[in-house]
């Protein structure tokens, strides 16, 4: 039985696609893999969202139905590459545009955009969308999902932590010798160092960290960073861009009278934040000394710099999700497709302890391609 997983994250690099199978022994086979960028006037459009979160009615309809296009595309591609007929599929599980996450207001919600009927006519698969919302209707946070299946396919024998650095970072603590999972945003991952370099730099990101590299961190802003009052929350939790955006810098600048301050050194600062948020969330589950390494997986795996600089906030060696024989970038595309599996087959896939829902549930919506 053959999944297609569609992942889109909030750094709007583009869609990340794969088609897979899983095996009764918990192995995964990658058969096909491909990225596609957003056509670049959605792209220009979603970076808009995610930047001012404001949206005519008619703007939400269009945009589902626009980013159903591209997933379509991106489904297209993938078969092609793999010469397979979308009647081989037995269902695509597309996790949507996240463009609102909230959990903690009196109403919680978390809102992932696509057409779920549209991407079904298209392709002529059955599509689960909407995984989160039901986790977030048990009292869960609806988020981090990915911890489950980092528990079924990357458990090894040692306690090891898996380190997603999308916009957002998430972390997995895989412990054998304990049934529980324990998985949460720890804050920002690439989202405030991306619009740092595209604001200060016209850049869409710090290739490897290289220029963060050159900065000085500015003690008196990392300290201020470190104090908002997530970091200090115990889990479940879980955050967005919707916290994490450039006012948020901004405002810390200003208060500080740094307004002036080299972009350089801001950028080091921003790149130590999630060093040490990171590295800080795990010591506050697990001894370092007890975990084998952690093992990083997103794009921010990429940047070199910041693997260096949470290895010596750390004290644990860091590795990427390659040595397990997962690509950095097909992780949570992989993940989406299982958990298409897990909804065609009626079982859970949320963790009570991860995501602080009162039950397992089974997750996503089911739209009919055929
Ligand atoms: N070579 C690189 N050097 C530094 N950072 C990188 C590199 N490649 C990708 N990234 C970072 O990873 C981000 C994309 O990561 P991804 O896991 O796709 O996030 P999301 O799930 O939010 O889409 C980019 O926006 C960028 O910040
Ligand atoms: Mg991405």
């Amino acid at each position: 039985m053959k999944y297609i997983g569609i992942m889109s994250g909030t750094s709007l690099d583009g869609i990340d696609a794969v088609i897979c199978e899983f095996s009764a022994d918990n192995q995964v086979q990658l058969i096909a893999k491909c990225s596609l960028p957003f056509e670049p006037q959605l792209q220009t459009d979603l970076q808009k969202l995610l930047r001012e979160f404001t949206l005519h009615l008619r703007e939400l309809g269009e945009l589902e139905v626009r980013l159903a296009i591209n997933y379509a595309a991106a489904v297209a591609k993938l078969l092609a590459v793999a010469k397979l007929d979308a009647s081989e599929i037995t269902a695509i599980g597309c996790h949507g545009q996240t463009v609102y996450h909230d959990p903690y207001n009196q109403y919680p919600f978390s809102l992932q955009l696509v057409d779920g009927n549209k991407l079904a006519q298209l392709t002529g698969i059955d599509v689960v969308c909407d995984f989160r919302r039901m986790d977030m209707a048990y009292g869960g946070q609806g988020a981090p999902l990915t911890p489950v299946f980092h528990k079924y396919f990357l458990q090894g024998t040692q306690a090891r932590i898996i380190l997603n650095l999308g916009g957002i970072a998430n972390i997995t603590v895989l412990d054998p010798s304990s049934e529980q999972v324990i998985g949460f945003d720890t804050g920002p991952a690439n989202c405030l160092i991306d619009l740092w370099m595209q604001d200060s730099y016209q850049l869409k990101y710090d290739e490897n960290g290289a220029l963060a590299r050159n900065g000085q961190i500015i003690p008196e802003l990392l300290a201020r960073m470190l104090q908002d009052p997530y970091f200090s929350l115990v889990s479940p939790k879980s955050t967005g861009k919707e916290i994490y955006h450039l006012a948020w810098v901004q405002q810390h600048l200003q208060a500080l009278n740094l307004a002036q301050a080299a972009a350089g050194d801001v950028l080091r600062s921003l790149l130590e934040l999630t060093a040490i948020t990171v590295s800080d969330a795990i010591k506050t589950v697990i001894n370092p000394a007890q975990v084998e390494a952690i093992y990083a997986c997103g794009g921010g795996a990429y940047n070199q710099f910041l693997l260096e600089r949470i290895a010596a906030n750390s004290q644990i060696k860091v590795r990427t999700t390659q040595e397990l024989g997962i690509d950095v970038d097909q992780m949570e595309a992989i993940a989406f497709a299982w958990f298409a599996k897990r909804r065609v087959e009626k079982l859970p896939a949320n963790y009570e302890t991860v995501t602080g829902a009162s039950q397992k549930c089974i997750l996503g919506a089911l739209y009919a391609g055929k």
